[in-house]
């Protein structure tokens, strides 16, 4: 028989039997999420403009993979009514997509921020709005927003991508208080330099010189976010909500 002490412990991290939609899938941190929760035992939607081969290749029939554009509102309905239709429910929202760009505020353009609005800030807020009501049926669910380290304080050279991070933030904190009744959780994880295609696409003096700014010495390996928002998105994290969890090698520390 199971004594209280049992019954009331916190189940280990897994993803075990949960449903999970991880955009921005093609990239370097939406990739890792997205082996991270099959190889935990979650079955994965998984969403970019563009798609992956890496994750679906040994998955057999728990990953799929929708072409999606966070930044439309109807692209979002479509991506959970078709998860409902092939998995049954939605049980983690990961939004994971996202776009950089450089520039001190006078050189930053309309067209800059502009996009990065829509595909940061916007495609985040639709991406929750659309699963709530999924979530709503299953009476629990958790949303994991991929903020960044440059929202933690003034970086230079990163008005505009900053901004757009902090909107991730300042979103996750108020959508926490809004669904905590309904037994939603929403966190944020929030990434130092991380080695990605979006840090690549950096001059090579530049990923030199931002490694050597931190602590560890190097910068972080997709899997090492992955693991932060697995453990954010299981029942391990069951009272967490409203959370920001820097894994940056104490870059901002
Ligand atoms: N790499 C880093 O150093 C770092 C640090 C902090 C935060 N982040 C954040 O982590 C997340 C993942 O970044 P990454 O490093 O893996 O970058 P990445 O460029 O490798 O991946 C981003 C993915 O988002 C997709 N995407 C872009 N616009 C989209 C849209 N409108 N709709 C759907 N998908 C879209 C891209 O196609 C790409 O596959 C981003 O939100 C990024 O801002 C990255």
């Amino acid at each position: 028989m199971q004594t209280n002490l049992e019954k009331n412990r916190t189940k280990p991290a897994s993803l075990e039997g949960k449903v999970a939609i991880v955009t921005g899938a093609n990239g370097g941190i939406g990739t890792a999420i997205a082996q991270q929760f099959l190889a935990e035992g979650a079955s994965v939607v998984l969403t970019d403009l563009a798609q992956s081969g890496e994750p679906l290749a040994s998955s057999g029939d728990q990953a799929i993979f929708f072409k999606h554009d966070v930044s439309q509102e109807q692209a979002w309905s479509d991506v959970v009514e078709r998860t409902l239709n092939r998995f049954g429910k939605v049980d983690v929202l990961v939004n994971a997509a996202g776009i950089h760009r450089h520039g001190a505020m006078m050189d930053t353009t309309v067209e800059s921020m502009e996009a990065l609005f829509r595909v940061n800030q916007l495609g985040t807020f639709l991406g929750m709005k659309a699963v709530i009501d999924a979530f709503r049926g299953n009476r629990q669910g958790a949303i994991v927003n991929i903020s960044s380290c440059l929202a933690t304080r003034g970086v230079p050279g990163q008005f505009a991508y900053a901004a757009s991070k902090w909107a991730v933030r300042g979103m996750t904190k108020n959508a926490a208080l809004e669904l905590a009744s309904l037994n939603i959780r929403v966190n944020a994880v929030m990434p130092g330099p991380t080695d990605t295609p979006m840090f690549r696409g950096l001059p090579e003096a530049d990923q030199s010189a931002i490694a050597a700014m931190i602590p560890f010495g190097r910068v972080a390996r997709p899997d090492e976010i992955a693991a932060a928002v697995a453990f954010l998105s299981s029942e391990a994290a069951g009272y967490i909500s409203g959370a920001e969890l820097e894994v940056d090698g104490a870059v901002f520390a």
